[in-house]
């Protein structure tokens, strides 16, 4: 296989694997979002900020409709269990990874979706503060508050990226291992 052909077969991997959590226009959507935010990241380093201006335009339309679709599809307390007092699963399993547990599967108002919440509020607030950070900029006036938030809340945006990211690409490569073993 060549590596063209090795990255789609991955990629259509990653899909089928998607799948098993969520139905096609969240998987779309997610995948999009996950995307634009990788561009966001490259066209900030790259200097490229009218690329990034235009990208985050997108990339905020499609954020909302991210949020919007989990929560419609799930409701909120799936993924702020806590504000209802409701926390048997994410006590089970934070008793599961204290026990030395590595992998566990994400459950209903568990520890993945409470993560996966906080990082909704990360992912919104960025799209808010770079929203409020192009207007000042149209208007003529940077303003500084502006871009003190969206740097606050942009790396809390990245560190989410990097860990709910990091623990979904473990799970997908213990998923082809075992499905490589049947
Ligand atoms: C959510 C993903 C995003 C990431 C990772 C990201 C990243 C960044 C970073 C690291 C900076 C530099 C901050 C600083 O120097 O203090 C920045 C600046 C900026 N962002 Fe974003 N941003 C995102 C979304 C957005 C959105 C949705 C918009 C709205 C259109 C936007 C508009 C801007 C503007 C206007 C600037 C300042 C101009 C510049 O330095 O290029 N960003 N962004
Ligand atoms: C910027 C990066 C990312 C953002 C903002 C993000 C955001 C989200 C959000 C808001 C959800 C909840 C939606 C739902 O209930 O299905 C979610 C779920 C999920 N994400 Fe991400 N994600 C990112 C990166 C990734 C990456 C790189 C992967 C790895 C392939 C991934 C895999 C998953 C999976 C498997 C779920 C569903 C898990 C479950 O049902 O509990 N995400 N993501």
């Amino acid at each position: 296989m060549g590596p063209i052909e090795m990255l789609k077969s991955q990629f259509a991997l990653l899909w089928r694997f998607l799948g098993f959590f969520q139905p096609p226009l969240l998987r779309l959507l997610h995948i999009s979002v996950v995307g634009l935010v990788v561009l966001q990241v490259l066209t900030q380093l790259a200097g490229m900020s009218m690329t990034h201006a235009i990208s985050g335009l997108v990339l905020s339309m499609l954020g909302l409709g991210l949020i919007a679709l989990g929560l419609g599809t799930r409701g909120p307390r799936h993924y702020y269990p806590y504000l209802w007092g409701d926390m048997d699963q994410l006590k089970r399993d934070v008793a599961a990874i204290r026990s030395g547990k590595l992998i566990i599967a994400p459950r209903p108002k568990g520890l993945a979706c409470v993560v996966q919440g906080l990082g909704m509020g990360a992912l919104a607030m960025s799209m808010i503060s770079g929203l409020w950070l192009f207007r000042s900029w149209q208007m003529g006036e940077i303003s500084h508050a502006a871009a003190t938030m969206h740097g606050i809340f942009v790396f809390l945006l990245v560190a989410y990226a990097v860990g709910h990211g990091g623990m979904a690409m473990g799970h997908f490569f213990f998923w082809k291992k075992a499905a490589a073993k049947k």
